[in-house]
């Protein structure tokens, strides 16, 4: 439900069930694409969801039969070729502070609920959420050789985290598409499941994020996404820099009360599941 306080305009939408923001590209007439537009306010949306007590996780969707057919080529690119450098830098940077900072190191967990097509840009926000689940019935491209560039925003260096040398120089080259199961496989996403189970995983996988410490999951993410390009000693010592700040924000209560239920009371496996606060 949205109403007129709400940052999100017509491009972007957001449902709340049970803790859930529901974060959905809006644009199903035009699958989707990214416009400038698009690209403030899925950066408004997403800043505003951080400071909302009714989202303790982020899934972000598409609305009708795109998850994002990539970025806009009319109003992104076609539209903005005759403006200034400067006009042209200002809405990648629109682009990129939403899709490879604002999402990438969310305060909340994010899961990519990828419900349909996804092509070009759309590799990028998706390689940033968290966690991602596909339905089996989604088409994925690096359509950009298709039509004559490169894929930029991010997109090679989101498909080389995550796809690996062999497929995603593959994809790149020839522009082919692949679906769900394949995503899978390769690791573009965690998992690809059919169509009409996707909504219930993806809850179920929300679910278990929100049994553990909020501010330590998000040190959890944040270290992983950053480390990776850190040598091993000054990685060392970010991870204990980073664990002994999220611990004093959290209080600690989370830790010492597990520790208490293994240790003391015999009450947990931390190996085999989740700590519960009384
Ligand atoms: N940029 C701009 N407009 C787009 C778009 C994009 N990336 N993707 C879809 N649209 C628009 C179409 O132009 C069309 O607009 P119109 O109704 O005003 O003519 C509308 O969305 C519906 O798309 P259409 O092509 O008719 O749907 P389809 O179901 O036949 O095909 C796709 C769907 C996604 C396969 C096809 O739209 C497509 O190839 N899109 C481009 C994908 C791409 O290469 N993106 C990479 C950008 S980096």
């Amino acid at each position: 439900m949205t109403n007129a306080n709400e940052p999100w305009g017509n491009t972007v939408d957001v449902e709340f069930e049970d803790d859930i923001a529901f974060v959905f590209f809006n644009r199903p007439d035009k699958k989707n694409c990214m416009s400038p537009t698009l690209n403030r306010e899925m950066y408004a949306t997403l800043h505003a969801l951080e400071l909302d007590d009714r989202c303790k996780v982020v899934v972000l969707t598409g609305r009708g039969a795109a998850w994002s057919a990539g970025m806009d080529l009319k109003e992104y690119f076609r539209e903005t070729d005759n403006e200034s450098d400067n006009f042209k830098m200002r809405i990648r940077e629109e682009a990129a502070a939403w899709q490879q900072v604002k999402l990438r190191y969310h305060a909340k967990p994010t899961i990519a609920m990828v419900n349909g097509w996804v092509f070009g840009g759309g590799f990028t926000p998706l390689v940033s959420c968290d966690l991602a689940v596909s339905s089996d019935d989604a088409t994925y491209g690096l359509s950009e050789i298709n039509w004559g560039i490169l894929p930029g925003g991010n997109v090679t260096k989101s498909v080389a985290d995550t796809m690996g040398q062999r497929n995603a120089l593959y994809y790149i080259m020839t522009g082919e598409t692949f679906q769900g199961q394949k995503a899978a496989q390769m690791g573009l996403v965690n998992e690809s499941v059919p169509h009409d189970k996707l909504k219930e995983r993806v809850v179920e996988l929300a679910r278990e994020l929100m049994k553990k410490d909020p501010v330590v999951l998000r040190a959890a993410k944040e270290v992983f996404k950053r480390v990776r390009y850190m040598d091993y000693e000054t990685a060392n010592d970010y991870i204990y820099a980073k664990s002994d700040g999220s611990l004093y924000r959290s209080g600690a209560a989370f830790r010492s009360g597990a520790m208490k239920a293994f240790l003391d009371d015999k009450k947990l496996k931390p190996g085999l599941d989740t700590y519960k606060e009384d």
